[in-house]
């Protein structure tokens, strides 16, 4: 048993467009949570970002905590968890992902490493139901997954240095939930093949870096046709952004926010975003990204960074 621990987990993108519930991307853009043992249970949040959720044991690192010691058979001691944020919560920058893995690994190596990362990635797919947004906080850089039965087979894959990212992040929240519940159920094969063949050359173009590639690439016909309505301007984002600079551009996770890949001056593309989003009446902030190549990283050291 070890006594204190602090994690930083880094946000990251799903599906990439054709992609979905399969690729994720990592930022360099983090949650950080301090772990220890006390006499009592306490959960610290620091930081507007994280205003409302819940400090008490139902907290989602919390419960993490529990599920950890639980699996592990062993008695769980009060812990007092802190944490704070750079991640805009439920905008589609998989800041539920980050705080399910940041909890599951912190109490991991409070317990001694009971489990492996591969294991606890297995835990995190479960959890989420997906393992897109999870892979990339846990193992960083870009993580191509498929769920078996038992287990969440991946490949991760380095980004070039210069690739970035542009995230346009609307101001207001989309519930993963109901931007999941507006997909069908069935599909055509027609659409099928669509996605199928799409989602192959967005990983062999991730995969080899031919970016050139990813304005076809990233087409897709699963899930971004039917979250159109859900974010208004979305559609005209993603056909005219490649104009502006982007190399792709896709809905960023369940969205609301639209992310491009792209290298070099993001200025125009930019403008682009904030004035397309305005003239659909919706005031939006826009982040640079830059990839996180590294994953979940654990320290003993606790900085003063809070
Ligand atoms: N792949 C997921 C989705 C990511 O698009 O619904 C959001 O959790």
């Amino acid at each position: 048993m070890r006594w204190r621990v602090q994690v930083r987990v880094p946000a990251s993108t799903a599906n990439l467009g054709p992609g979905f519930d399969t690729i994720g991307m990592a930022f360099q853009l983090y949650t950080t949570i301090r772990m220890r043992v006390a006499d009592e249970p306490q959960v610290i949040l620091y930081g507007e970002e994280l205003q409302g959720l819940p400090t008490d044991t139902s907290n989602l690192v919390y419960r993490m905590a529990e599920l950890i010691f639980a699996k592990a058979n062993m008695e769980m001691p009060a812990l007092c968890i802190e944490m704070k944020s750079e991640v805009p919560l439920t905008r589609g920058l998989g800041s539920s992902a980050a705080a399910i893995i940041g909890g599951l690994v912190a109490a991991n190596y409070l317990a001694g490493d009971p489990f492996t990362k591969e294991e606890i990635f297995f835990m995190a797919t479960e959890l989420e139901g997906h393992p897109d947004n999870v892979g990339a906080s846990l193992f960083g850089g870009i993580v191509i997954a498929v769920m078996e039965k038992e287990r969440v087979p991946y490949i991760k894959v380095l980004p070039q240095p210069d690739l970035k990212a542009l995230a346009v992040i609307p101001n207001f929240m989309l519930s993963t939930e109901k931007a999941r519940g507006v997909l069908p159920e069935a599909y055509s094969r027609k659409d099928a093949v669509h996605s199928v063949s799409h989602a192959s050359l967005l990983a062999a173009a991730l995969a080899t870096g031919q970016y050139e590639m990813l304005a076809d690439a990233m087409k897709d016909r699963l899930h971004q046709p039917y979250r159109m309505d859900l974010v208004p301007g979305m559609a005209t984002l993603l056909e005219e952004s490649h104009h502006y600079g982007a190399l792709g551009t896709a809905l960023s996770g369940a969205g609301p926010t639209v992310i491009s890949l792209l290298k070099g001056d993001e200025e125009k593309l930019t403008r682009f975003f904030v004035d397309t989003l305005l003239e659909h009446g919706i005031t939006a902030q826009t982040m640079s990204l830059t990839p996180d190549c590294v994953g979940v990283q654990i320290s003993e050291e606790i900085d003063n960074s809070f």
